[in-house]
């Protein structure tokens, strides 16, 4: 069994976070993007160390905080200067803030479905309004943005682009010259380009990650990026992220007013991970990777109707069951109901989603397996 991965059922039930708690003992829970890892070492002595010393108090070394999100973040293309990097608690806040503190108020929003659900609710959230341009081929091998609609969308007046960079649910990896391209229509029509990439540590083995601000001046001209430790060390209830600015002098988000609200252990436990961990995060990558896999095999053997294309970069796995038309459009309804499954429905990533489902893959190979073995009697009957 892959390490990082080989945490029995029976110590995963007793967590209680929202993957282990939000279904019944009976169900299988492949949904939430969190892991069934066992924390990186570095990662439980900094956090037991803090527990054993009372050091429960408010977050406030932004500046060291800040430095080490730096030196990390510079390994996925360009050098990240510190004073660049502010702090914040959650991903979520930090496209949130962003998107405010950039944008007029009632802004269009260029979003790209099927895409990680809250993206529309967040641009909602804060005033501006969401204009969906989908995808190219989400359901193919080389899903990819689609340029010539987002030129519109900017040419009928949105002023950004919130991009999901690696792709959740796809899994893809923006490549370079599309993103190169991106940045120069932002300049063109006075955009800002907001980089969701969360998923960047977790590239596959062998694949290079690049930053949107990587790919040229003119990205970090017109762009921001928004990251954490948070999905490839497990650590997304610690409440730690960071903003890369590509232009301070232009984008006023200021660790003053986003900073102090991190969480002290998600701080801690960052700098663990992104200072002390990094060949278990490379263990991890490999243990992904294995389990990818295995899934092929998974697939062929009990869904051997599935479509799918092998993700470039994190947990997700993003299967076409249309093939099942007896599955109907939400297929993730009839594996819980009837196999004890907990996917992620397609339909809750956009109208493109119909029909698919996405499942995370981040768990022990018995997990994975007893799930493919359900869900192939679920489709059989079906
Ligand atoms: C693309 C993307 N952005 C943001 C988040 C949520 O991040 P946070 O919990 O830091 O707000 C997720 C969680 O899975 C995600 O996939």
């Amino acid at each position: 069994m892959p390490f990082p991965l080989d945490v029995p059922e029976s110590v995963l039930r007793n967590r209680r976070s929202q993957k282990w708690q939000a279904y019944p003992g009976d169900v299988l829970p492949l949904f939430v993007a969190e892991t069934d890892v066992v924390l990186a070492p570095a990662i439980q002595e900094r956090l037991t160390a803090a527990v054993a010393d009372g050091d429960t108090g408010y977050f406030t070394e932004i500046e060291r905080f800040a430095g080490v999100c730096a030196r990390f973040y510079s390994r996925f293309g360009y050098e990240v200067p510190e004073e660049t990097v502010v702090p914040v608690n959650d991903v979520g806040v930090g496209v949130r803030e962003t998107l405010a503190r950039t944008l007029p108020a009632g802004a269009g929003v260029v979003y790209t479905p099927p895409v990680y659900m809250p993206f529309g609710p967040w641009i909602r959230r804060v005033g501006m309004s969401p204009v969906a341009v989908p995808l190219i081929d989400h359901d193919d091998d080389n899903p990819r943005l689609d340029l010539a609609g987002i030129e519109r969308a900017l040419a009928d007046g949105a002023r950004a682009v919130l991009l999901s960079h690696p792709h959740n649910p796809t899994g893809v990896l923006h490549s370079d010259a599309e993103l190169a391209e991106l940045a120069d229509l932002a300049a063109q029509y006075d955009a800002v380009v907001v980089s969701d990439e969360i998923w960047a540590p977790l590239a596959m083995p062998g694949v290079d990650f690049r930053s949107f601000l990587a790919v040229s001046e003119t990205a970090r001209e017109v762009g921001l990026a928004i990251s954490s430790a948070s999905k490839a060390f497990n650590l997304a209830g610690l409440k730690c992220a960071f903003v890369v600015n590509g232009n301070p002098g232009k984008f006023a988000v200021p660790r003053s007013a986003l900073s102090g609200a991190v969480g002290h252990f998600g701080a801690l436990a960052g700098e663990a991970a992104m200072v002390d961990s990094l060949d278990w995060l490379d263990e991890m990558r490999a243990a992904l990777a294995s389990n990818l896999d295995l899934m092929e095999r998974l697939l062929t053997e009990h869904l051997p109707r599935a479509r799918w294309r092998r993700p470039d970069a994190g947990f997700v796995a993003w299967i076409d069951l249309r093939a099942y038309p007896g599955l109907g459009d939400d297929p993730a309804a009839l594996f819980l109901d009837e196999g004890r499954v907990a996917l992620s429905p397609g339909p809750a990533f956009g109208a493109q989603g119909k029909g698919f489902v996405r499942l995370n893959f981040a768990c022990s190979e018995e997990i994975l397996t007893e799930a493919f073995v359900r869900m192939g009697r679920v489709a059989a009957a079906h």
